[in-house]
Parts: structure tokens; sequence; C-alpha cells
């Protein structure tokens, strides 16, 4: 499988520009270039947890897990948890800040790779990939969905966080410039924008039974993100 990896390289240079502790700055979750409050980290892990209906039985995978920031908030509400993402830089963050061995660990490793060739996959109960499915081209984003059902036997839930929503594209550019094709290029900022409907479209033909989530209204980004709940 092509994984393009020159191409798509933003998360691997920004986070070198940002100090070693601004773990929000280097993923990106800013407002007006401010890492974003704990009041709206807190409501991200809340919908996650009620999402994936989360306990202390579960093995919860973090695709594109980043620096470890939200992962570990999350892990510390299962048994364990494993986050892979491609970045050389954010996975040394989150071995540095975050990994409790033996139960939450991080590896270097393209998503799509890991589902094609995942290690013990039938431990993996629960599944998150949060604000980056919209950076995974779409033929391979289509893959990771169908390998995700066929190879991780006793994944039963899966929440993919912070989705673009191509319906309210409009009103995320206002009066900025949009250049038409923006909306299909996962090499851009935001990525790859989908309708709900499309996005429930493309987890059937995955063999997913999708149900879309929207973000309380004071959420800064709910007025153009919705989230995914996968179930089988
Ligand atoms: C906006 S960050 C989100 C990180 C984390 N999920 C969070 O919400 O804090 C997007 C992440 O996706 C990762 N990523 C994008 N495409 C990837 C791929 N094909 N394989 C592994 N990681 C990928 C980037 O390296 C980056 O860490």
């Amino acid at each position: 499988m092509s994984t393009n990896k020159e191409k798509f390289s933003f998360y691997k240079e920004h986070p070198k520009t940002c100090k070693p502790d601004d773990f929000w700055g280097q993923v990106k979750r800013t407002v007006n270039g401010q890492p974003v409050s704990q009041e709206h980290i807190d409501m991200i892990v809340d919908a996650v947890v009620t999402g994936l209906q989360l306990n202390q039985d579960d093995i919860l995978l973090d695709l594109c897990c980043g620096n470890g920031a939200l992962s570990a908030p999350l892990f510390s509400h299962c048994k364990g948890g494993l986050g892979v993402d491609f970045s050389e830089y954010l996975i040394a963050v989150a071995n540095r800040n975050f990994i409790s061995p033996p139960d939450q660990n991080y590896i270097l490793q393209d998503v799509v790779e890991f589902c094609d060739n995942p290690v013990t996959p039938q431990k993996f109960t629960k599944m998150v990939c949060y604000g980056s499915f919209s950076f995974i081209e779409h033929h391979r984003s289509e893959s990771m969905l169908k390998l995700l059902h066929g190879k991780f036997p006793n994944l039963d839930r899966a929440f993919i966080g912070n989705c673009p929503d191509k319906s309210r594209i409009a009103d995320f550019y206002g009066d900025r410039p949009f250049v038409p094709g923006t909306e299909n290029d996962p090499d851009t900022p935001i990525g790859i924008w989908r309708t709900p409907e499309e996005f429930i479209r493309l987890a059937k033909l995955c063999g997913w039974h999708a149900t879309i989530h929207k973000m309380p209204s004071q959420y800064y980004a709910a007025y153009y993100r919705y989230d995914v709940i996968l179930s089988r």
C-alpha cells in the first residue's frame, strides 16, 4: 500500500516549531493561535468516553494519536491503550510524557499500514481516531475502515471525531477565498470534507453502521464539524 509519506508531512514538521510542552499547539488544537481551554478538552473526552461507552474492560486503539495528550485521558477510562501515529516527533513527545507501560503504549507507524498488519488485533475492543481521519486519502481511508471491520474481531465500536462537514463549508470559509477542489484534498490544513450522509454511505460500504454525533454548541468547532460513531 502506498503511503505518500513525503507529501503528508505537516504534522511531522509543524510540532517541531512549538514548545516541547505546548501539547495542543503541536496538534493545532488552537483558536487564533492559542491552545483551546481545558473546558473544550473535557468536552472532547466526555464525547468519546460516552460515544464509545468506554469502561475498564476496554483496550482502546487510538489511530493518529498525535502526541498522546488526548490519548492519555481516554486510556485512563480503560484497561489499556495503544496509540499509533506516523509523526516521529509526536510519538517521541508521547513516549516522553504519556507512556505508562505495560498498559499504555505508543508506536510510530502509518495507521493504514498498522490496520493491514496489526499486532494482536483481537485485544482491541474500541477505536478512536480524533481530528485526523480527513488527512487520510480517499482510497486509503476506505481501506482502513474495511481492515478495522475485517481484521479486528473484537472491535465493536469506533469514534471518528471532529470530521469537517462539507454541508457547512460556506459557514467556515465565510468571505475568505475558497479554491474549489480543496474539499477533496487530504493534504490541506483541514483535509477531506464529507457530508454526514457521505460518511454514513462510506461506513456502510465498509461494513459499519454509522451514527452522527454533534458536540454541544459551545464547543469551538461545533458549527462545522461532527463526530461519527461506528458499530457493527
Ligand atoms: C490534528 S492531529 C490529531 C492528533 C490527536 N488525534 C489529537 O486529537 O490530539 C492529526 C494527526 O494525524 C496524524 N496522521 C495523519 N495521517 C496519518 C497516517 N496516515 N498515519 C499515522 N498518523 C497520521 C498526524 O501525524 C497527526 O498527529
